[in-house]
């Protein structure tokens, strides 16, 4: 498939197989990972794997926390909107999933969040190239899970990535047409 053809066919999987994953495709993502641009080439990102199921643990259970606090202060049109799609503090995809990539960031270097999400998206790209599913999770409160990483200062988890076959029915989210996105020239010409 080509870059189209992936980006269009790649959705958001929210359970996953325990099924394993093979090595070789963890080390396809990362080399995948590793070409990506970056603000001043700093390549701001480091890559955690998580095998183990007491890490996978102790991170869903980080993770879970910062949910219930965030959760907690939503708004109530938010709340609903969150229930409406499924959402929820609970993450047992942090547990179920064969394999968790942790995204961590040097916070001390120019753009890190944008560079970030480039290698996130590369990843993503893929990980559906190679029939598997992940979800971009970003924790609420990302100190909480660092910290049972043991992420030293100057770095931060920016996103959990778990990965493996996907086990979710959810259809693709739509998105806007090129028409209600793209202007010519300047901001609201279309012609
Ligand atoms: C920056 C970013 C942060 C996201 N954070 C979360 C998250 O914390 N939890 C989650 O379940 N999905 C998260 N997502 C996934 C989006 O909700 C999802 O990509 C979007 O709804 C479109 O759905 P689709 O990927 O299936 O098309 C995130 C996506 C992005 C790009």
């Amino acid at each position: 498939m080509n870059i189209l053809e992936l980006a269009t066919k790649r959705k958001t999987a929210r359970k996953f197989k325990p099924t394993p994953i093979k090595d070789e495709d963890i080390e396809y993502i990362l080399e995948t990972a590793r070409q990506a641009p970056s603000g001043s080439n700093r390549q701001p990102w480091r890559f955690i794997i998580v095998r183990s199921h007491e890490m996978k643990k102790k991170i869903r259970e980080a993770s879970e926390a910062g949910e219930k606090e965030f959760y907690e202060n939503l708004s109530p049109e938010r709340k609903v909107w969150y229930k409406e799609k499924g959402l929820s503090p609970s993450k047992p995809n942090l547990t179920e999933a064969p394999i968790l990539i942790v995204v961590v960031g040097d916070t001390s270097a120019p753009n890190y969040k944008p560079s970030l999400w480039v290698t996130i998206t590369y990843m993503t790209l893929a990980i559906e190239e190679l029939g598997l599913a992940t979800v971009t999770y970003t924790p609420s409160n990302p100190v909480l899970v660092s910290d049972v990483i043991d992420v030293p200062d100057g770095f931060m988890v920016e996103s959990v990535l778990p990965i493996g076959f996907s086990d979710d029915s959810k259809t693709k989210e739509p998105r806007l047409e090129v028409s209600e996105l793209v202007f010519r020239e300047r901001w609201g010409n279309q012609s």
